[in-house]
């Protein structure tokens, strides 16, 4: 990842390794091998509804989009990771705004219906937060839809902190502007001091 010259409080986040572990669930990179769950992610409501996902119906559509987040995670400013079990992909885990030079990032997440109902995308974000701590990130977010109860549960089960609404915060996917409840985790120790 780069780092900016700019800020005193800039980082340089290591590369994520091959594959973490966090209880049943391991994380890697994406590849050209789980174009199947990210065809079939894009034909999800709950994914289309709650999150920013491409739909992805040919395999040039697959390949166009692991080139994209190849070049966010090689300059830094995005990271996507495949949740799998037992090998195989059934979700995923984002880095999706990193601003390395505020040490802050926000994160995302999904599973496909099969995933669900099994606490494996506490699982997730538990691992995804403690390797952006290890990795130098301070103050991680997440936005949710006010809707999205099962959502709003996995980040309080992970330690984020509703922050309140966030007005207009973005456009859902039909380009109408949407309020979202913010959500934050601040790394131990990096606690605001005044
Ligand atoms: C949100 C999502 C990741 C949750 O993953 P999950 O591993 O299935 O979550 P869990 O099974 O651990 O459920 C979390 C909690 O929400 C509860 N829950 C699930 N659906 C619910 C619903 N419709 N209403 C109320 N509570 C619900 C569960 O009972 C569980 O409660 P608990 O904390 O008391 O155990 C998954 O449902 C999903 O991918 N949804 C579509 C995409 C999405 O919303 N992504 C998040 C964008 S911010």
């Amino acid at each position: 990842m780069a780092q900016s010259d700019r800020s005193p409080h800039a980082i340089s986040p290591p590369p994520f390794p091959d594959g973490l572990d966090s209880g049943p669930v391991t994380l890697r990179r994406f590849s050209a091998s789980d174009a199947d769950c990210l065809v079939e992610a894009g034909t999800d409501a709950d994914i289309l509804s709650f999150t920013s996902l491409d739909q992805l119906a040919t395999a040039d559509e697959v390949d166009h989009w692991l080139e994209r987040r190849g070049k966010e995670d090689a300059d830094g400013t995005a990271l996507a990771l495949a949740i799998t079990e037992d090998g195989e992909a059934l979700g995923a885990a984002l880095v999706l705004r990193s601003d390395l030079a505020e040490a802050s990032a926000e994160v995302g997440y999904w599973l496909l219906p099969r995933g669900r109902g099994r606490g494996l995308a506490t699982y997730a974000l538990l691992g995804l937060r403690d390797w952006c701590a290890s990795a130098g990130f301070q103050r991680l977010s997440l936005v949710t839809n006010l809707d999205n109860v099962a959502t709003q549960r996995v980040a309080r089960r992970c330690g984020f902190q509703a922050e309140g609404v966030l007005r207009s915060y973005g456009f859902d996917r039909y380009g109408r502007r949407e309020d979202v409840l913010g959500f934050s985790y601040v790394v131990p120790g990096c606690e605001a001091t005044r």
